[in-house]
C-alpha cells in the first residue's frame, strides 16, 4: 500500500510516531535513536514533506511492518528541520544541556560535506527497518525495489548505503548487490561500511 493510500485512514503524525518507534526498538545501537522519539518522529516528517527525500512505509492491519527512506542528496535533511523552527526548538529542548549529544548531531551534520563521503554519490538510503515479527519475510526486499523504484525516476543510476560494521544489515545488502566501497567513521568510534548500490 502507498503512502498517499494509508494517509487516508491513519493520521500522518501518528504514521511518523510509528516509524520513529521502529527506528529506535531496531536499530538499538544507533546514535538517532538517543535523540527521543519526538525528535525522530519529526526528522521522518521532515523527510517525507521534502522533495528532496522520500519515505516509504509498509502496513498491514494498521501495524507498521516495515520502512524505508533516502534522499536524492540535493539538500540537507537538517535545513529542512529548520522550516519547522518551533517544532524543532520542542524536541530539542530536552537535550540543551547534554553536550555530547549535540557534538554528535553537529558531526551528522558535517559528514555529507566530509571529504570521503563527498566523493561518492549524493543519493542515500538513509534507514530501513522492518519489525523483527516479519524478519525474512521478503518485506526488506520489497521497500529496498520501491526506493530503488524512486532513485530510478529521478534519473539517479546510483546510491550509497552507510552502515555500522556490526548490523545484520551488511548481509541483507550485499544479497541485493550492493558493494563495499569503502570504510567511514561517522562517530570517533564506530566504524561503518560504505556501500554503493547500482540502480537496474
Ligand atoms: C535488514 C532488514 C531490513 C532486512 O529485512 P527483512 O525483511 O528481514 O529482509 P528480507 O526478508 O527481504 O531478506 C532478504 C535477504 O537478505 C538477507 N538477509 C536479511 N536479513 C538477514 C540477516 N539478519 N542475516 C543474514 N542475511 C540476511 C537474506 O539473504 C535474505 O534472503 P533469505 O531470507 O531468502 O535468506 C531487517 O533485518 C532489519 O530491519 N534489521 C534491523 C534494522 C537495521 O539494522 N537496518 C539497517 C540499518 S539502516
Amino acid at each position: 500500500m502507498s503512502n498517499k493510500t494509508i494517509h487516508k485512514v491513519i493520521d500522518k503524525n501518528q504514521i511518523y510516531l510509528d516509524v520513529a518507534k521502529l527506528h529506535i526498538d531496531t536499530i538499538k545501537t544507533g546514535f538517532l535513536p538517543t535523540l527521543g522519539i519526538k525528535f525522530l518522529a519529526l526528522m521522518y516528517k521532515c523527510i517525507d514533506e521534502a522533495k528532496f527525500s522520500i519515505l516509504i512505509t509498509n502496513y498491514k492491519d494498521y501495524k507498521l511492518r516495515g520502512f524505508v527512506s533516502g534522499t536524492l542528496g540535493t539538500s540537507n535533511l537538517f535545513k529542512a528541520m529548520l522550516s519547522h523552527p518551533l517544532d524543532l526548538i520542542f524536541v530539542l529542548i530536552p537535550l540543551i544541556f547534554q553536550i555530547n549529544k549535540i557534538k554528535k548531531i553537529v558531526n551528522i551534520l558535517r559528514y555529507t560535506s566530509d571529504s570521503k563521503r563527498s566523493k561518492f554519490p549524493k543519493s542515500e538510503l538513509l534507514t530501513i527497518c522492518v519489525h523483527p515479527n516479519y524478519h525474512r519475510q521478503g518485506i526488506g526486499i520489497d521497500l529496498y525495489k520501491k526506493l530503488s523504484k524512486f532513485f530510478k525516476s529521478e534519473s539517479v543510476s546510483e546510491f550509497v548505503i552507510i552502515v555500522g560494521q556490526s548490523l545484520n544489515a551488511n548481509s541483507f545488502y550485499k544479497k541485493q548487490g550492493a558493494k563495499i566501497v569503502t570504510e567511514i567513521q561517522i562517530h570517533s568510534n564506530i566504524n561503518s561500511n560504505l556501500f554503493i548500490q547500482q540502480v537496474n
